[in-house]
């Protein structure tokens, strides 16, 4: 069974495709074997991509503020499919519009599953700004003592290829968290245990916080992030599930043992 990976060489997406029987990545720029054009900008490149493929790992479009009617276009299209997999958040609630419109569209595929996760462990690594205030030695967010149930993205590529897979159709939602829930300066104090080197946790107003993101984003979209920092703050992902666990059969990985693996390979 062909499974189009979109985002295939991104974070999760390139977890996943080791995991799959028969992977086709889907980028924009496709350099090797196993690669397909895939551009949600551009929709003559929807076929292609689909052909002779009959699941879909689906990230949505980046940084796109209603991507649902390309999402629905795309799926209008994909006739031979009859599993759909979506990458959706934990931070995302089910709206009409926006990220939120989307789970509704996958639910309508034949098989599916919508992967709801928490906060990635990776964005302490990479090119995240966490990742840039660890390594400056001043993590800043608007979280307070909020605390989040991060997870390993490699954890929730173990979920999705279960779900892609798996004979029975999953059909559900999956809330994925890894198997503690830290606040940011319980994971600095892991970071400066590991690494010898100080690393705190700054929390900033959420006004303070979205100028900061500013910087970087479209003020709209900075507002947005920083609201989630605010969610945070007020509780919204202090929680913990077992679903790596339910649906791999093994258990979520810590974030003191994702970040010892991290400093073993760089
Ligand atoms: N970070 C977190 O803490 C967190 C938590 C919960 C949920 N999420 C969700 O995770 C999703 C991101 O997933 P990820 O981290 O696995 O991906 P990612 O590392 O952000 O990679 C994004 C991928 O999208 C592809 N891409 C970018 N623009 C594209 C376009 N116009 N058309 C087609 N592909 C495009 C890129 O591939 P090419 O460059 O090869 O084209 C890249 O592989 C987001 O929707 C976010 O909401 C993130």
């Amino acid at each position: 069974m062909t499974t189009l990976v979109i985002g295939g060489t991104g974070t999760t997406g390139s977890l996943l495709v080791p995991l799959l029987p028969d992977a086709v990545v889907g980028t924009r720029k496709p350099v090797r074997p196993g690669q397909v054009r895939f551009d949600w900008d551009v929709p003559a490149t929807f076929d292609g991509a689909l052909d002779g493929v009959q699941s879909v790992y689906l990230i949505p479009p980046v940084g796109v503020v209603d991507p649902a009617p390309v999402v629905e276009s795309f799926l209008s299209r994909a006739r031979s499919v009859r599993r759909v997999v979506l990458l959706s958040s934990s931070a995302v609630p089910e709206s009409a519009t926006g990220m939120g419109a989307l789970p509704a569209l996958v639910r309508a595929m034949p098989e599916w599953a919508v992967l709801r996760p928490s906060w990635f462990m990776q964005n302490f690594t990479g090119d995240h700004p966490v990742a840039a205030g660890v390594r400056s030695g001043e993590i800043v967010t608007a979280t307070g003592d909020g605390r989040v149930g991060f997870i390993d993205a490699a954890d929730i590529a173990a979920v999705a290829a279960r779900a892609l897979t798996d004979p029975v159709p999953h059909n559900t939602d999956h809330l994925i968290t890894g198997p503690e829930a830290l606040s940011y300066a319980d994971a600095a104090a892991i970071i400066t245990d590991l690494t010898g080197r100080a690393v705190r946790h700054r929390s900033v107003s959420t006004a303070e916080m979205t100028d900061r993101i500013a910087l970087a984003v479209p003020a709209e979209f900075a507002a947005l992030l920083a609201g989630l920092d605010e969610d945070i703050r007020g509780g919204a992902e202090d929680r913990v599930t077992t679903t790596v666990e339910d649906v791999t059969g093994r258990p979520a990985r810590s974030f003191r043992a994702f970040f010892q693996d991290h400093l073993s390979r760089s």
